[in-house]
């Protein structure tokens, strides 16, 4: 299973890169803006950054809506780095845009998806990833991970090559959960990802090896 943050924080970013475990990054505008990055020529360079922190690929996401827009924005975001996912929300434009980057080898993340019907359409349309959000899907009484579970079944049994890239993960459980049922991805802030090393076991017995050692 992959790792991918999901952030624009550059240090956050480097921070769980020097851990030696991430595999990508992904964005959407709200992080960005999280970040304070305004103006389009400071949000093109911040992807760059982005691209020479990791060694893995980092989703940028498109503002248009409509299918020309999408294209030309995605080629250009595209263009930008290898590294570049253009990253296209679930809308019947995205999915036309989706084809046409797939169909010219340009990889895309499917975006704000909540069914395993759109998955079905993403995975058909060639998506990279798929990116369905499941601590949105918990805040409204829905199972997340169950979605999961579900898009990883159909696509195995129709061996789509479309990644699963679970997102909107809120806590460290969600990830184990993720990685129980399939998911070939995780993005998730660093929080999170941290918090999968803690065990007050390990706090305990590391202290008590070390008391030991002393007294040898
Ligand atoms: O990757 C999608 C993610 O950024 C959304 O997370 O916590 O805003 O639902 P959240």
């Amino acid at each position: 299973m992959k790792f991918f943050i999901d952030t624009a924080n550059l240090n956050e970013i480097k921070e769980a890169n020097d851990l030696g475990i991430l595999d990508g990054v992904t964005t959407n505008p709200s992080l960005m803006a999280k970040e304070g990055i305004k103006g389009q020529d400071n949000i093109l360079k911040h992807y760059v950054d982005i691209c020479n922190i990791v060694d893995g690929d980092v989703s940028a996401e498109v503002i248009a809506t409509d299918y020309e827009g999408i294209v030309k924005e995605g080629e250009a975001l595209s263009a930008l780095h290898p590294q570049i996912v253009v990253k296209v929300p679930m809308i019947k434009d995205g999915i036309k845009a989706i084809r046409h980057f797939s169909d010219n080898g340009i990889k895309t993340n499917c975006t704000l998806v909540f069914s395993a019907g759109q998955a079905i359409l993403a995975a058909k349309a060639g998506a990279t990833y798929v990116s369905p959000f499941i601590g949105r899907l918990d805040d409204v009484s829905t199972d997340g991970v169950d979605l999961i579970a579900q898009i990883a079944h159909i696509y195995n049994i129709y061996d789509f090559k479309t990644e699963v890239l679970a997102a909107s993960i809120r806590h460290s459980m969600h990830i184990v959960k993720c990685a129980e049922v399939g998911a070939d991805v995780v993005t998730c802030p660093l929080k999170p990802i941290l918090g999968l090393l803690s065990h007050p076991l390990t706090d305990i017995g590391l202290e008590k090896f070390l008391a030991d050692h002393k007294k040898a």
